[in-house]
């Protein structure tokens, strides 16, 4: 397994807002989970993440906070850097596609996709009809138009989406359609847009799909929703020409001669993704390597693209991105040679995250309503490991779960505190009060020591598995249950009692669990790297003590171990930290 290739990303958030629990469910912390396992077998990672700051959403925050746009994102891609670091989500680099230090390097790379792309002939230009704001002054995105879904009459329908039947939407078949922008009723005009052939892309693009549906033998395990929400829009609509440009100043300007093309930019989903292969281009240039070296992720057939994402972003990731890069192939086809663009090995996605308070029924995360849990205000009051313990135990892998802050506070103390903090600090304060804090000898081992030091080969083996396949709250499970069995260990052999009695059946057992305190702080750091450090310390290892190979290499005979140390804090369930 080791010494494989990837590169992951994490779907580049808006920089419009801050981050709240929904996003580190549903992209970050799993991928950043999976890329600390990848690491901890010695595959070579590279982990790409930055700010989404085109956009008409950006513009329009800036406005409604009286500030440039610039500002605004800057401002936003800051305190994002700030969430994932204080989460210890840690990605290679964080860029942002209109940050100062990046956008050189994105127009560059997002306009040379647009070029190529429209030298092999996949754009058509074309007149179209769109809505216009008349009191702004604008052509409206899709989102920033509201109304009445003709499908199912919901009054919860944008000019992109249907929020109640999910149903795809062309603003202009909105019923009684209304500007967020202004609150007033836009006005149809014509205007000239490049169109992407998604059509043309179709037949490649649905059986590419198709052969990821055999997940395990293309070694990827793509999740059911993902292929079917992406099959499902195929096999339903068929792939429609998509606009790949827009009437604004803020964004990528299209890159052509044309005068039609004056005053606009590339559409903010075909710059975006594009971001992630600028950024690994200005993270190449950082470490020394050139620009140039990004090709060595993106181009070559041997690393493993993976993108994590939510829900909403899925066709993106598995139809529109696939298709832009397929067709800056020679062949036109999803299967790009060395030296073209690769085409992703997986997009993970996970379901939304629901919100749930004492006294009120589950309900979606929204800034507006109040129902969201800041990152930043959590991060004020709390540690990091025990939201990444529940996010994890939580994480809506198949369907939507709901984050739930009185279970958050009881699964802390319950599971993180009464199965895995207690194991751990058992075992260590034992060893430092009747063995002079020194691994004791590990004797003559009984059938219920052997399978205690099974269980934690068996942990490993499992937990690995897991990762590989993207399970990663089954794999969460697995590193409990060894803690729980750990626990059950100390019960039965009781080193408390035998310690009057028999101090070579003492010693054997605390061997026994320290042995399984060290697999665990291996298998534990992927999902609870705070606690992993401490336990590293307690045990006197270092780093290369995360491999996953050295995971159940035992600890020898005197070794001497470092004070104790609490891992969790037990939580009032009084603690409220919601806006
Ligand atoms: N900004 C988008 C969102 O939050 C995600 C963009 S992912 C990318 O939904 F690939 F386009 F960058
Ligand atoms: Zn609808």
């Amino acid at each position: 397994m080791a010494g494989r290739k990837f590169l992951v990303t994490g779907a580049l958030p808006y920089s419009n807002g801050r981050l709240h629990v929904g996003h580190i469910a549903g992209a970050y912390l799993p991928s950043d989970i999976y890329v600390r396992y990848l690491r901890a077998v010695g595959d070579d990672v590279r982990y790409i993440c930055g700010s989404d700051d085109n956009g008409v959403a950006a513009l329009k925050s800036a406005r409604e906070e009286g500030i440039s746009v610039e500002e605004l994102t800057a401002k936003y891609n800051r305190s994002q850097q700030e969430s994932f670091r204080g989460l210890g989500i840690r990605f290679d680099i964080y860029g942002g596609t209109h940050q100062p230090d990046f956008v050189e390097m994105h127009t560059k790379i997002s306009q040379g996709f647009f070029l190529r792309i429209h030298e092999k002939g996949y754009f058509t230009k074309r007149a179209t009809k769109q809505l216009y704001d008349a009191k702004v002054g604008q052509f409206l995105p899709d989102r920033f138009v509201k109304g009445t879904c003709p499908v199912c009459a919901s009054t919860n329908a944008f000019g992109d989406q249907c929020e109640d039947c999910g149903r795809h939407m062309d603003a202009l078949d909105l019923i009684d359609p209304l500007s967020t922008m202004s609150d007033s009723t836009p006005e149809v005009r014509e205007t000239t847009h490049w169109f992407l052939r998604l059509d043309k892309l179709q037949g490649e693009l649905a059986e590419w799909l198709r052969s990821k549906q055999d997940a395990e033998e293309c070694g990827a395990h793509w999740r059911p929703i993902v292929l079917n929400q992406s099959l499902g829009r195929i096999d339903a609509e068929g792939l429609p020409e998509r606009a790949m440009t827009r009437d604004m100043s803020w964004g990528v300007p299209v890159p052509l001669e044309d005068p039609d093309a004056a005053g606009k930019v590339l559409y903010v989903w075909f710059d975006a993704p594009i971001g992630y292969v600028s950024f690994t281009a200005v993270d190449c240039e950082r470490r020394g390597e050139g620009w140039e070296a990004y090709k060595e992720y993106w181009m070559n057939p041997e690393r493993k693209i993976v993108h994590f994402i939510g829900e909403d972003n899925i066709v993106f990731h598995a139809i529109t991105f696939p298709a832009m890069l397929a067709a800056t192939h020679d062949s036109g086809s999803t299967t790009g040679e060395a030296g073209e663009h690769q085409l992703p090995h997986n997009v993970v996605s996970n379901s939304f995250l629901n919100i749930k308070s004492a006294g009120k029924d589950e309900e979606k995360i929204s800034k507006s309503r109040g129902t969201a849990i800041w990152i930043e205000d959590y991060l004020k009051t709390f540690d990091p490991d025990p939201l990444r313990y529940y996010l994890t135990a939580i994480a809506p892998e198949q369907q939507r779960t709901a984050f739930d802050v009185d279970d958050y506070v009881k699964r802390n103390n319950t599971e993180l505190i009464a199965a895995l903090g207690n194991f751990i600090n058992r075992a260590m304060t034992f060893t430092h009060k009747y063995f002079d804090g020194k691994v004791p000898a590990p004797g003559a081992r009984q059938e219920i020591d052997d399978a205690q030091l099974e269980a934690c080969r068996s942990a490993a083996d499992t937990t690995a598995e897991l990762l590989e396949r993207c399970h990663f709250k089954a794999a969460l499970l697995e590193v409990m249950e060894l803690a729980r069995s750990g626990n059950v260990y100390f019960d039965t052999t009781a080193p408390f009692r035998t310690r009057k009695t028999d101090m070579d059946a003492c010693g054997r057992a605390v061997n026994v669990c320290v042995q399984t305190v060290r697999t665990m702080t291996t298998i534990m750091a992927p999902f609870l790297p705070f606690a992993a450090q401490k336990c590293l310390a307690m045990l006197r290892l270092d780093e290369e003590a995360l491999k996953w190979a050295s995971a159940t290499e035992e600890l020898a005979a005197d070794h001497a171990l470092a004070p104790a140390e609490i891992l969790f804090k037990k939580l009032d369930p009084d603690e409220v930290f919601s806006d």
